[in-house]
């Protein structure tokens, strides 16, 4: 017999306010589902006080997406405010609650949403382009995905602006590197964890994430392919010893953010595992891997300059 999916999902506590659209529910002592909130209405504009809030409010799994949408919609205007403010850790925040939000459910309808939040971030990176440098610098105590992949677009964005992309193409870049690993919300948390060596099966999943993250992708409605191909190629390598099918001809954003995901992973201090590596340190181990063939120079070179 096929599993079926329970019909009400939670509502995480933190953004009940954010829900207009979204009817919200509670459950009564014999179980039931009885709605709380209306449709059309904010539980702030319903003048309930915090306390008299039920304990748990759920939504139906049928809503889901479109609470995700109002959500990243929130979330989107807070970050502008952040940006203007140059406080880099509230930007970081939230750009993480909107990250976890669109990786819960990382589909066409939900991704698409993060479309705006990386035109706010390189629309104003040339006014405030000390706050999203710094954005890779500020430390979160949980390494995750979402952070890892914060990360990566925050030095993406900087390459492209040093590399003087065009808007669009800065857009892009920062489109591919926040969603380079999406393809990992498929992967077994347990792999992705694992604070020691995988066996050769676990690995095998664990490259999988590659493909994973096209289809995804493939599904969206996103405006540019290079998006799709840079989650596909990323851990594709020049001499064709990447994976997952050993091309050697790789999309030239997926190479960018190949490098920079390289990086970023090396020098994060939050692994449990081992000790952070100095940028120095990290970019002469990438330098070997120019040496021999897995990366392109002239991309290694701009992406060093650009660190500056
Ligand atoms: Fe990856
Ligand atoms: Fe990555």
């Amino acid at each position: 017999m096929a599993l079926s999916l329970p019909k009400y999902v939670p509502a995480r506590k933190s953004q009940l306010n954010f829900y207009r659209a979204v009817p919200l529910y509670y459950q009564n002592q014999s179980k039931d589902f009885m709605l709380y909130k209306p449709a059309g209405l904010k539980l702030t504009e319903m003048r309930i006080e915090q306390e008299r809030y039920p304990e748990k409010l759920y939504m139906k799994r049928i809503d889901k997406l479109r609470g995700i949408r109002e959500v990243q919609k929130e979330f989107n205007l807070q970050l502008k405010i952040d940006i203007q403010s140059n406080n880099a850790i509230n930007v970081k925040n939230t750009l993480v609650n909107i990250v976890q939000e669109t990786f819960s459910e990382p589909r066409s309808g939900s991704i698409e949403g993060i479309i705006e939040t990386v035109k706010l971030l390189v629309s104003d990176f040339a006014k405030e382009s000390e706050v999203i440098k710094n954005l890779f610098r500020v430390s979160n105590k949980d390494y995750t995905t979402v952070l890892h992949s914060i990360n990566v677009m925050a030095l993406a964005i900087g390459y492209a602006h040093h590399e003087n992309f065009s808007t669009a193409e800065k857009k892009v870049i920062g489109l591919c590197a926040l969603l380079h690993d999406v393809g990992k919300t498929k992967v077994n948390s347990g792999i992705l964890k694992a604070p020691r060596k995988l066996t050769d099966d676990e690995f095998e999943e664990m490259k999988a994430h590659t493909i994973y993250g096209y289809e995804i992708l493939v599904k969206c409605n996103l405006f540019n392919h290079e998006i799709k191909l840079a989650a596909l190629q990323h851990h594709e390598k020049l001499d064709g010893s990447g994976y997952p099918k050993k091309v050697t001809d790789i999309s030239r954003m997926a190479q960018i953010v190949g490098l920079i995901d390289c990086y970023e992973a090396l020098t994060n201090d939050d692994r449990p595992y081992r000790d952070p590596m100095a940028p120095l340190r990290a970019l002469t181990l990438l330098k070997d891997d120019v040496v021999s063939g897995k990366f392109s120079r002239r991309i290694f070179e701009k992406f060093a300059y650009s660190l500056i």
